[in-house]
């Protein structure tokens, strides 16, 4: 069976292809490389470079193979740059995703995983966020998630597409050292950058209504993410009912101050964090439940936080590396 991978060159995405072909799958990539790495692209994928926002490139990309389904992961991620940048986003992440459908539709290809985001949920008051949680995004980015996700839902009600998307919450961590997340906005790349450069790493806010005052996150390891694609991925293919969306995360909840005092131990660098005023829209907390994934496709993660740390901290140490 081939699945394409639209954003495969990028961080998860390259996660994504390379956890379907370990479990059996042909992979096509479609990405156009705006901000993935034609190296991260795994060998015995085939990459057909070009924008979702071509619509001949994609009609010829559906005719050249007999697709099982797709894994719609390509899209313009920086939440805070989307302020900025509103039609941009909607372009990439709306127009591209209209442009995905069509084409499917033409090609009869019946089944997507969508790579959605806690984004859709914003400033979420809710201890655990549940896929029935009110969804008020705060940013374009947060919006054009959502919409991805309606856009879907109402192409499966007309047509009877399979489908359903998975709301990441703070995805960290690589499953092998030749892929990272190369975000310049990400708390992990930017304290990594910070301590190779000899800068000491910011806490953005250490006034909030939390344990120690830094925000809280839901952190899962990438290698989880792409598991819970190949799980969703298998579970159209055989047919079965899918929500239209789950949560992926882990249900515990890190604060800024412990993430640094772990990637202290973890990097050997002893730091104490830089205190800086709390960002504007930032909540103080958002943990998931991840029971309804757990439930509906098996997805358990696996990884802890220290292994989270140190595989992207060796991946960002052999990039470094690999660039000098
Ligand atoms: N990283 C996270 O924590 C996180 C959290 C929630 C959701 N997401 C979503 O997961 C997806 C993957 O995120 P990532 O962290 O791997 O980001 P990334 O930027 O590394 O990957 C996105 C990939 O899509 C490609 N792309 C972008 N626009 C395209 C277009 N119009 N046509 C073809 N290719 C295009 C890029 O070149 C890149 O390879 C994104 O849709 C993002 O919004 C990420």
């Amino acid at each position: 069976m081939t699945w394409l991978v639209t954003g495969g060159a990028g961080y998860i995405g390259s996660h994504v292809a390379r956890a379907l072909m370990d479990d059996g799958h042909a992979v096509v990539v479609l990405d156009d490389l705006s901000s993935g790495r034609r190296g991260f692209v795994p060998s015995g994928a085939v990459l057909e470079e070009g924008t979702l926002l071509d619509t001949a490139f994609l009609a010829e990309v559906f005719g050249r193979y007999d697709l099982a389904g797709v894994i719609h992961l390509a899209g313009f991620k920086y939440a805070g740059v989307s302020v900025e940048w509103p039609l941009h986003t909607y372009f990439q992440n709306v127009s591209g995703t209209a442009n995905l459908l069509a084409a499917m539709e033409a090609a009869s290809v019946r089944s997507i995983v969508f790579s959605s985001s806690a984004a859709v949920y914003g400033n979420a008051a809710a201890e655990f966020v549940t896929e029935g949680t009110p969804t008020t995004p705060e940013s374009p980015y947060g919006e054009s998630k959502l919409i991805g996700e309606w856009l879907i839902a109402d192409q499966a009600r007309a047509t009877g597409l399979r489908h359903t998307s998975l709301r990441y919450f703070n995805v960290v961590g690589s499953g092998s050292l030749e892929v990272l997340d190369t975000s310049p906005h990400n708390l992990f790349p930017l304290v990594f950058r910070a301590l190779r450069e000899g800068s000491i790493p910011k806490v953005f806010g250490t006034t909030y209504p939390t344990p120690d005052g830094s925000c809280v996150r839901d952190y899962v390891h990438v290698s989880d993410v792409a598991a819970a694609h190949v799980a969703a991925a298998r579970r159209l293919q055989e047919g079965a009912e899918l929500e239209a969306v789950y949560n992926l995360g882990s249900g515990s909840g890190v604060s800024v101050r412990e993430i640094m005092a772990e990637m202290a131990a973890a990097t050997g660098i002893p730091f104490s964090p830089q205190v800086c005023p709390a960002r504007p829209g930032d909540p103080a907390r958002i943990v998931a439940s991840g029971e309804l994934a757990r439930r509906d496709i098996g997805w358990e993660p696996r990884y802890s936080l220290r292994e989270m740390i140190s595989s992207a901290w060796a991946a960002a140490e052999a990039d470094a590396a690999a660039t000098l």
